[in-house]
C-alpha cells in the first residue's frame, strides 16, 4: 500500500502546529497527494469513526473532532500506513516514542494531534470520504 490518510486534529490546528507537522511529514518522505482544511459536522465525524461507536470514549471523540477545523491530507510513500503510524507514535501521547508527532504535539489521548489510517482499506475509504479525483495530484 502506497497511500495513507491523515488529519491534523482540532487542538493541534488551534495551537498553530500545522506547518511544523506538515514539515515533519514531508521530511519523513511522504508525498502530499491531496490537502485541505475543513470542519467535520458531528454526523460526519460519526461516519468517519463509525468502527468506534460502541466505545465509551466515542461521544468525547466526536465532540472533539467536530470542535474546530482539521487539516486533512492524502499521503503517498512505500509502506505508507505502517511507516506513518510509526511517525505519529502511540494513541496515548504519554506512551509515544521520542521524536514522534504525538510525543511532540499531542496533549492527551483525545487531543492527540493527528490521525493515521490503520490499514490499506481504511486509507482508500478515508481518502474517498474527503477527496475527489480532481483534488488528488502526483507531481
Ligand atoms: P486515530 O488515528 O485517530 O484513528 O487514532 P488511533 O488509530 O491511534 O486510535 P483508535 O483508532 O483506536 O482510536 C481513535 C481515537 O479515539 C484515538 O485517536 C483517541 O483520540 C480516541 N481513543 C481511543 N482510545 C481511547 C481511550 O481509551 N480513551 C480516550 N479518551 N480516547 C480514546
Ligand atoms: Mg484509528
Amino acid at each position: 500500500g502506497q497511500i495513507t490518510l491523515t488529519m491534523i486534529k482540532p487542538f493541534a490546528v488551534k495551537q498553530h502546529n500545522v506547518g511544523q507537522i506538515l514539515s515533519d511529514i514531508e521530511k519523513a518522505g511522504f508525498h502530499i497527494r491531496a490537502l485541505k482544511m475543513t470542519q467535520l459536522p458531528a454526523e460526519k465525524a460519526e461516519i468517519f469513526y463509525a468502527e468506534h461507536r460502541e466505545r465509551s470514549f466515542f461521544p468525547q471523540l466526536i465532540e472533539f473532532m467536530s470542535s474546530g477545523p482539521v487539516v486533512v491530507a492524502m499521503l503517498q510513500k512505500d509502506n505508507a500506513v505502517a511507516d506513518f503510524r510509526q511517525l505519529i507514535g502511540s494513541t496515548d501521547p504519554s506512551e509515544a516514542a521520542e521524536g514522534t508527532i504525538r510525543r511532540k504535539y499531542a496533549k492527551d489521548k483525545t487531543r492527540n494531534a493527528i490521525h493515521g489510517s490503520d490499514s490499506d482499506d481504511s486509507a482508500v475509504r478515508e481518502s474517498r470520504f474527503f477527496f475527489s479525483s480532481m483534488e488528488e495530484f502526483v507531481y
